[in-house]
């Protein structure tokens, strides 16, 4: 479904990726781990065309999207939901969720339950500001209005950076019925060995720029990986 081959990427003279390849299928998670700084959200920048690359191709649906802006990729069903949630703290929870209107045809626009289903705290709270949230709430709000988008890829960047445990089990069982769900690829970057063994089908361990390991999760070799992520 989604394939990055090959991709370099530099932020101005300094190398951020070196020819990583990816790919993730619909219907499985797939997990990106590795340290602070080696340049996994920078793949998933290069992903979502939010930063140039310099060598290499991202196609999705064997179409080539490496060229493609950020705002086409979204109407071509890839969400993303930033490290750091960046929500809106000005606007209400509501006008969030329909900042992923953006991506849709008119006939699609609409909030649908399922969304609160999946994040029950967010249905009573549809008029507060975003920015009056907890933490926790305002990542379930920015993964919920990635999930507006009705989207095909859906890449979390470390969605449970700082949250606290209760919320961090919420998320992991809304990824959970994601993939039970089966109609969207799914990219987890995560900083630990756990988050891949406990949700990945497939993973990729990045160590300064380059992908070091990768494979299924279900022959990953545990000592190898945990070389290149935090103890
Ligand atoms: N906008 C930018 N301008 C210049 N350098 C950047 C920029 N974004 C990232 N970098 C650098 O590129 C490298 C990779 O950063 P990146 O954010 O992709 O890493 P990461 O694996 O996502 O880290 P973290 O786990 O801390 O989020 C780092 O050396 C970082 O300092
Ligand atoms: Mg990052």
């Amino acid at each position: 479904m989604l394939e990055a081959k090959n991709i370099d990427l530099f932020y101005g003279a300094s190398q951020a990726l070196n020819d990583v390849s990816l790919a993730a299928n619909t219907g499985e998670i797939t997990c990106i781990l590795g340290r602070n700084g080696v340049g996994k959200s920078s793949l998933m920048q290069a992903v979502t065309g939010r930063q140039p690359i310099k060598k290499g191709t991202v196609s999705w649906m064997d179409k080539d999207i490496s060229r493609m802006a950020t705002a086409d990729r979204a109407k071509m069903g890839i969400a993303y939901v930033p490290q750091g949630r960046q929500i809106f703290s000005q606007l209400t929870v509501m006008e969030n969720l329909k900042t992923g209107f953006a991506a849709l045809p008119r006939s699609k626009r609409k909030v649908k339950d399922e969304i609160f289903d999946l994040f029950p705290v967010l249905r009573k709270m549809t008029r507060r500001r975003g920015g009056d949230l907890s933490g926790g709430q305002q990542q379930q709000l920015s993964i919920a209005r990635a999930l507006v988008m009705q989207p095909k890829l859906l890449i979390l960047d470390e969605p449970t950076e700082g949250i606290q445990p209760s919320i961090i089990k919420d998320i992991h069982n809304v990824i959970t019925i994601l993939r039970q769900q089966g109609d969207m690829a799914i990219i987890l970057v995560e900083q630990y060995f756990e988050f891949a063994r406990d949700l990945g089908d497939k993973y990729s361990v990045m160590d300064r720029g380059v992908v070091t390991v990768s494979g299924e999760v279900d022959s990953m070799d545990e000592t190898e990986v945990r070389k290149y992520l935090t103890v």
